[in-house]
């Protein structure tokens, strides 16, 4: 493992992984943290598997060259599908939010009925489900996508009547199934948690996988040095000006380092199958 010195580093397609990128900052304050946001080729959901393995592949490298000591991927879509090819890639621990938000789950049920609800993306890999199923078999699990939960996100919509009325068509079906915790699966979805909240009533359980990571992270990571503070340094692929300003507003204070980066790619054309 490289030195305890070098930074976190977080990525996500947009500002989603801001909500793991917080929770971590709380439980480890004297971490540097390195965030990469894609936020020019921000959403991931629809795309194919195939490009959301290419993205994160290039996401990591870039973290790579920002020398962190371990990946985040604060991407559900990503984590999803991209995991193998970026341990591939190197030697660093990478951690995904699915396996901590499934176990979070199998503990947060009360009547073994757990919804879903994550991208496109997310939703067609199963990945949630085959991790519930492996670690509760006899889980009754539906899922839903919930595609423009993230744009309400990304425009600062979350509290808003059309928000409401999103969420309510999109979760009517797992509220009849009588699920008691539903999984945000997707790292921009905690944004809107007290809208969800409002619409599936206070007894569902809503779990958050930024939270869950955080177990996961504790084990890998040394003791944080006491009198140490963690600088945090934000990246981004495009806008970021909008950037700046729901970063601000997400996590109730102004960020100091952002900087845009672009990544040096030759385009070749796809042999097809
Ligand atoms: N925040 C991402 C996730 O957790 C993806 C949102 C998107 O780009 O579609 O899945």
């Amino acid at each position: 493992m490289k030195t305890s010195n070098n930074p976190i580093g977080i990525f996500d397609s947009g500002i989603g992984g801001l909500t793991v990128f917080k929770t971590i900052r709380k439980a480890f304050p004297a971490e540097d943290i390195v965030y990469f946001g894609d936020t020019a080729r921000v959403p991931y959901g629809p795309k194919s598997k195939n490009t959301v393995i290419e993205y994160s592949i290039q996401n990591a490298s870039f973290l790579i060259q920002q020398n962190a000591k371990i990946i985040i991927v604060a991407c559900n879509t990503s984590s999803a599908v991209a995991l193998p090819y970026i341990r591939e890639i190197t030697d660093i621990p990478v951690i995904g939010v699915i396996v901590p938000g499934a176990i979070a789950a199998s503990n947060a049920t009360r009547n073994n009925r757990i919804g879903i609800i994550g991208t496109e993306g997310t939703i067609r890999s199963e990945a949630y489900t085959k991790e519930i199923l492996a670690l509760k078999e006899s889980a009754d699990i539906h899922s839903t996508p919930c595609p423009l939960f993230v744009s309400l996100a990304e425009e600062g919509w979350e509290n808003s009547q059309e928000a409401e009325t999103i969420a309510e068509t999109y979760l009517k079906q797992l509220l009849a199934e009588k699920v008691d915790t539903i999984v945000l699966g997707c790292t921009h979805y905690p944004i809107l948690k007290s809208t969800i909240q409002k619409v599936v009533g206070k007894d569902v359980r809503l779990v958050d996988s930024s939270e869950a990571i955080i177990d996961s992270l504790r084990m890998i990571l040394p003791n944080p040095e006491a009198d140490k503070i963690g600088h945090d340094y934000f990246f981004v692929s495009d806008n970021e000006e909008k950037f700046y300003n729901l970063a601000s507003r997400i996590l109730n204070k102004e960020i100091y380092s952002l900087q845009k980066v672009r990544l040096r790619e030759t385009w070749f054309v796809e042999k097809s199958d």
